[in-house]
């Protein structure tokens, strides 16, 4: 049986200079394609999102939505996107958080979370863990409790996990892939 990580990494395709350069972008349309390295990587992020026992994942734009709604489908929960400002139609909860150059802001709609959830935040990448950070963030601000933080892979060496440790608060941050 070919190993789940051999089989996923095989599908990301390292793209030089992009977006800008001397960024190696790590690009997962090669993976979204291949129904097999789809499939696996659904079946291992519901797997985790089923193990810490979580009622709703949280997606991140963009990419945390191609991969959030179907593990949400195949864990049984439900599935909430964050999104980046301005586009949510509701009444949301506002988040900041400093980028390189300048801060970004995100959003979620403060009735899709209660205090009766447990969220997964489910996303392709953490990087800096800015993104996660915010997210974390949102979620206790709506009242609801954190089950964890999924990704497909961590880029060790921008030091994502250890600016995530305050918030995730000794909850876990599982990544399949360590690149
Ligand atoms: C990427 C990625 C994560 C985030 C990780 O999203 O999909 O959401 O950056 O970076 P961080 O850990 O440094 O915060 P991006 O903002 O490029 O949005 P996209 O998915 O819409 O391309």
């Amino acid at each position: 049986m070919t190993d789940i990580r051999t089989l996923l990494l095989s599908r990301i395709r390292d793209v030089p200079d992009h977006p800008e350069p001397g960024v190696m972008f790590k690009d997962i349309t090669p993976l979204l394609a291949d129904p097999a390295a789809f499939s696996a990587l659904t079946e291992a992020l519901a797997e985790l999102t089923v193990r810490y026992g979580a009622t709703k994942i949280v997606g991140l734009e963009a990419r945390g939505f191609i991969l959030g709604a179907p593990v949400a489908v195949r864990a049984g929960v439900g599935f909430v996107p964050v999104r980046k400002a301005g586009k949510l139609p509701g009444a949301t909860l506002r988040q900041a958080y400093d980028l390189e150059y300048g801060t970004a802001e995100i959003e979620v709609h403060a009735e899709d979370l209660s205090a009766e959830d447990r969220v997964m935040v489910v996303d392709d990448v953490l990087a800096t863990g800015g993104t996660a950070e915010a997210s974390l963030r949102l979620i206790r601000r709506a009242g609801a409790e954190v089950a964890g933080v999924s990704v497909l892979m961590e880029l060790g060496f921008l030091g994502g996990r250890t600016r995530l440790a305050p918030a995730l608060d000794g909850a876990p941050l599982e990544a399949l892939l360590q690149v």
